[in-house]
């Protein structure tokens, strides 16, 4: 009965393709469809459909009335002392008050890298081979006992990674992490469509379903209880980051503070664009509001636009590190399509079957599929802050299997962090002009994951080790 309704609103919404072949299928597959189908809000398919698929739709960004976003430079870089001892103090008091808890975006599927595998799962220490989540659980185990509250940390995982992540977790302990405090829940799916707006088919018994984009993190934080939990622990600030950056600052005090002094709902941090063509997003305001306008949505001619002393105009590049206010996450999350996060279009090649039922490897692209970015929450924060960060302290992503962003470049930028650690406590360490040390190892997170946390445990240590080969500071 009540799958007759569904098979039957499917037919009026013009989505009847969706059972072309439920009559072949078995009782168990019938049921994965029925569920599948149930998940779909068909009202939000259409609505895409007509905004986003039209005839005439707007293709690309609106650029009208553009301009570079105002950001909060670091001292060394002109920035006000006293402001940033100001945000550290306030971020400290947070940390040692149990507010923060730390959110990683762990959803994505990984294609460039071409690793079959959670990405978290994904070796990048130079020594010791540690994966991405080791390092994390390592950097937050360790703020936590420095501020003498331990965090908690939400993992967002995709339908397709979620059993291979907690089980990686099961695997290795929980890398010593208290497992009460290790929140996975998966995030939401979206179909993809046809460029007529019809759902399309993966096989004749499932639909060609995929990741809502990181942005759909704010429903599924919401959803699975997280935002609920953060209020009954007394959690009201969230450290958002990607899980592909293995040299991000995980807790951050300076950064906590700035969005807690600035009465900030949504706080960013950018570094300043290496060349115009490096493939990040970039902070703007518009109509008075901060956005973020993506590498492939800023027309080259505007990356490449110089102000008068020959400095990049559009110079603040987002390294996607964000804190989130709790009930901002809360308010976004079940706001009305017009105020919630705007899905974008990504024609793609999408494997499905044709009338026949029989499988298609489309070679150009057959339809679209529908993501959300989280940095498109910015414009509705109230009083967002952007703040600089030194990019060998926070941002070294692998997101290629070489070349720029890739496991050898974010492994030698660790090494480089390393070095400049021990070298400003007085270590002697060789090196190149690059500053990469011609020797290999290790400085574990539970040693010291910035600097403070290294120079306090540097200080302890006696002997003072030789900085050789396969040493490991831990
Ligand atoms: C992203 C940003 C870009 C920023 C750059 C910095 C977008 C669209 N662009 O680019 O502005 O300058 O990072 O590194 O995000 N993820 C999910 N679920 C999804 C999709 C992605 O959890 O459905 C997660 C991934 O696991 C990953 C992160 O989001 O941790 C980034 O996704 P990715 O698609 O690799 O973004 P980039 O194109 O690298």
């Amino acid at each position: 009965m009540a799958q007759q309704s569904l098979i039957d609103t499917f037919k009026r919404a013009g989505q009847g393709q969706v059972f072309a072949f439920f009559d072949r299928l078995d009782a168990a597959q019938q049921q994965r469809l029925l569920e599948e189908a149930a998940e779909i809000d068909l009202a939000e398919i259409d609505r895409l459909t007509r905004t986003l698929l039209a005839k005439g739709a707007a293709a690309g960004v609106n650029l009208e009335g553009l301009a570079p976003a105002p950001y909060e430079p670091l001292p060394e870089n002109g920035g006000n002392a006293a402001d940033w001892s100001a945000a550290r103090a306030a971020g400290e008091e947070a940390l040692r008050a149990g507010r923060v808890a730390a959110f990683t975006v762990a959803g994505g599927q990984g294609t460039r890298l071409g690793y079959n595998g959670p990405k978290g799962t994904f070796p990048v220490t130079p020594l010791k081979q540690k994966t991405l989540f080791q390092v994390f659980a390592e950097k937050l185990r360790a703020a936590g006992q420095r501020y003498g509250k331990p965090l908690h940390w939400f993992i967002m995982t995709s339908h397709q990674n979620h059993a291979a992540t907690e089980a990686f977790f099961e695997e290795h302990k929980f890398f010593g992490l208290d497992r009460g405090r290790v929140h996975f829940f998966r995030q939401g799916r979206m179909p993809a469509v046809d460029f007529e707006g019809r759902i399309l088919l993966e096989t004749p018994g499932s639909l060609a379903l995929s990741p809502d984009g990181h942005g759909g993190s704010l429903r599924a934080l919401d959803r699975s209880g997280a935002l609920e939990l953060m209020k009954s622990e007394g959690v009201d600030v969230l450290s958002y980051f990607q899980v592909d950056n293995p040299l991000v600052r995980c807790i951050d005090p300076a950064f906590i503070g700035w969005h807690l002094n600035r009465g900030s709902e949504m706080s960013s941090k950018m570094v300043p664009k290496a060349y115009p063509e490096e493939k990040l997003g970039h902070f703007c305001v518009q109509n008075g509001r901060l956005v973020v306008v993506e590498y492939s949505d800023l027309p080259m001619a505007m990356q490449k636009e110089t102000d008068a002393s020959g400095k990049l105009r559009y110079i603040a590049g987002s390294i996607a590190i964000h804190v989130l206010d709790r009930e901002f996450i809360r308010r976004m999350a079940r706001a009305g399509s017009d105020l919630a996060l705007p899905f974008h279009r990504a024609d793609k090649k999408i494997p499905t079957v044709d009338a026949k039922g029989e499988a298609v490897k489309p070679e150009k692209p057959n339809g679209v599929k529908f993501e959300m970015f989280v940095f498109d929450a910015l414009p509705f924060a109230k009083n967002p802050v952007v703040i600089e960060t030194r990019r060998a302290d926070d941002f070294s992503p692998v997101k290629n299997a070489e070349g720029v962003d890739s496991p050898k470049t974010s492994r030698e930028d660790q090494l480089r962090q390393y070095t400049r650690w021990l070298r400003e406590n007085g270590a002697q360490v060789d090196t190149d002009s690059t500053g990469l040390p011609s020797v290999t190892f290790e400085v574990s997170p539970l040693f010291g994951y910035d600097e403070a946390s290294f120079a306090d445990s540097w200080k302890k240590l006696s002997p003072k080790p030789e900085i050789r080969d396969g040493l490991y500071l831990e």
